[in-house]
């Protein structure tokens, strides 16, 4: 197997960080591997904010726990209630990654880069979670406005997902399941 498969192979959810920063070089090279990703006729119809202001990251955290507390979904009522939640899993560094709102495809684009990021993060050593939900957070209306400005949006962008960074503070986690009766060859 060579290496690119392995990374694509072996990277895994990590949800527990060491709280030491991540170098600005491995950001950076995440960050490339997110802009190589592929995008629908090339719009490259996204924002990526790189934050590792704990002031910032607080306030999307009690933002998504006030949103899990008052919804019915009866599992997001119980992880609100743990003291410890947070969506980024206390990573030192979270990339959001917003979308342009008048393209079809920025959801799509973005997924595709938060995926090359995180096999990246993988390929560097680091850990990392794919995350969508802090979105919670921007349901509230006015909370919204406060945090696009706080991540720099330019007009017209909304943040889809995050990529919550840093050095894995767990031991590797089990595997899940990959279903494998979803492949026909047509011959
Ligand atoms: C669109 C998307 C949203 C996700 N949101 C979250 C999330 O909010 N919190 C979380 O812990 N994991 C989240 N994940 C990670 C998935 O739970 C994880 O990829 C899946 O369970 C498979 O595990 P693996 O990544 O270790 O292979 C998300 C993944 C994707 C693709």
């Amino acid at each position: 197997m060579n290496q690119t498969i392995t990374s694509i192979l072996e990277r895994r959810s990590i949800r527990a960080f060491k709280p030491e920063p991540v170098p600005e070089r491995e950001v950076n090279w995440i960050l490339e591997a997110g802009l190589y990703a592929a995008t629908s006729r090339n719009k490259q119809p996204w924002f990526f904010s790189v934050v590792t202001n704990k002031a910032i990251l607080d306030k999307i955290t009690r933002g998504t726990l006030e949103t899990m507390r008052t919804t019915n979904i009866e599992q997001y009522k119980i992880k609100a209630q743990d003291p410890g939640f947070s969506p980024f899993y206390h990573a030192p560094t979270v990339i959001f990654l917003s979308g342009k709102d008048d393209e079809a495809s920025a959801v799509i684009d973005c997924a595709n880069a938060a995926q090359n990021m995180c096999v990246a993060a993988y390929s560097l050593g680091l850990g990392s979670c794919y995350v969508r939900s802090f979105k919670q957070a921007f349901e509230d209306r006015v909370l919204a406005v406060e945090l696009n400005k706080a991540l720099g949006l330019p007009e017209g962008y909304s943040t889809i997902f995050a990529v919550a960074l840093g050095y894995t503070d767990e031991p590797p986690p089990n595997t899940p399941h990959r279903n494998r009766d979803v492949i026909r060859y047509i011959k």
